[in-house]
């Protein structure tokens, strides 16, 4: 944790209250830039720029060119993990993900050698950008939890409802808690090999957290998180880790911040940040929450959005990002408004 020891981002994962907040975007290299288009185009496929470490280090470092966050996070995607666990991962235009459905773990890998050697551009890319970035900035890695990338798998790609892996959880406990601690031990140690290979802290996607009852919450949510949270601090001692339990309920939440042994949670679009400022903050570091539409719209209502998280922000460890991931149709001159907005305020 060496080069980027004086970045603001992890001063604050350390309990320091940081005035500006840094700030970083969930999905902050992407199609809203058109030096990405260039890459994409180029590179010919997302899937391809992803596991070529040269492409997913320069686009990596295109929005902290532009933009200058406090922040990089690494190229790549959630479903990096289902594809180590050889289940076949496509990208159709348009549609989103697809991969093979599965019913059962029988046919996944569990070769530890076989998931580091599929996850390795990831590695490469990460030990490609840190040198490439200034000692302020922070390099994260990230996964996808258990639970959401057990909704692909068992959908064979997104979903409205998670319909295949409630069905399967609901019909099934034991064999679908044992395809959660398969994913969790592969991204436990993703987790771990990237903060080998040069990220300062690493962040757990759970998108789909939402709209569980709280018993399946607690068996599918909660528990593989702390149980991939010990198994990172373990191996990496001090390791920084953010969950973002996507649209979890208030007591969701809470129960998260408690029980899972996270440094920070990121906190979703429609989460009060007052509440989120006392209640979780009292516990963890707080991330958020920006409506990534406010960003869309600009102006007045994006400083509006702005001065309201910031308010309710004073005083606590706070990381300022979006609610969810930034859109495709969202004007880069509005991320250049909102981070000078965050850097004139005082
Ligand atoms: O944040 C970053 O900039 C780092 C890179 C990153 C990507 N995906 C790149 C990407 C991260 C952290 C993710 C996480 C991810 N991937 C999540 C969790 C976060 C969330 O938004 O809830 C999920 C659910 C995925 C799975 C995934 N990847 C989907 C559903 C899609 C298709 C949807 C879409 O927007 O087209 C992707 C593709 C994807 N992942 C893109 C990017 C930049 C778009 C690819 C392109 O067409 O260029």
């Amino acid at each position: 944790l060496s080069e980027a020891g004086n970045a603001k981002l992890l001063s604050v994962l350390g309990g320091k209250v940081e005035t500006p907040p840094p700030v970083w975007l969930m999905r902050q290299a992407g199609r809203y830039l058109p030096e990405y288009q260039a890459v994409r185009t180029k590179a010919g496929s997302f899937w391809t720029m992803c596991m070529t470490p040269e492409l997913a280090a320069e686009v990596t470092l295109q929005p902290i060119q532009r933009f200058g966050f406090d922040a990089a996070i690494i190229f790549s995607d959630i479903l990096v993990v289902p594809f180590a666990l050889g289940v076949d991962v496509t990208f159709e235009e348009g549609v989103g993900p697809r991969l093979k459905a599965i019913k059962d773990t029988k046919n996944l890998a569990r070769d530890r050698p076989v998931w580091a050697q599929k996850l390795a551009p990831a590695y490469a890319a990460l030990r490609l950008v840190r040198p490439r970035l200034d000692a302020g900035r922070a390099l994260l890695g990230f996964a996808g939890a258990p639970w959401t990338l057990a909704t692909y798998m068992a959908e064979g790609g997104g979903s409205t409802d998670q319909r295949a892996a409630k069905l399967w959880g609901y019909r099934d406990p034991e064999g679908f808690a044992a395809l959660l601690d398969l994913i969790g031990d592969c991204v436990a140690q993703h987790l771990i090999a990237q903060l080998d290979a040069g990220a300062d802290a690493v962040q757990i996607f759970d998108s789909w957290a939402s709209g569980l009852p709280e018993a399946a919450f607690l068996d599918w949510v909660v528990e593989p998180t702390k149980r991939i949270v010990d198994t990172v601090r373990k191996a990496k001692l001090g390791a920084k880790i953010i969950g973002f339990p996507r649209a979890a309920t208030q007591r969701g939440y809470e129960i998260y911040a408690q029980e899972t042994g996270v440094d920070a949670v990121s906190v979703d679009t429609a989460a009060s940040p007052e509440w989120a400022a006392a209640v979780l903050g009292s516990e963890v570091v707080v991330q958020g929450n920006l409506d990534p539409i406010a960003l869309i719209a600009g102006g007045a209502a994006l400083a509006d959005a702005v001065a309201t998280i910031i308010s309710a922000m004073q005083g606590v460890p706070f990381i300022f990002n979006l609610g969810h991931g930034i859109l495709p149709e969202t004007p880069p001159e509005h991320v250049t408004q909102l981070v000078t907005l965050l850097r004139d305020k005082r």
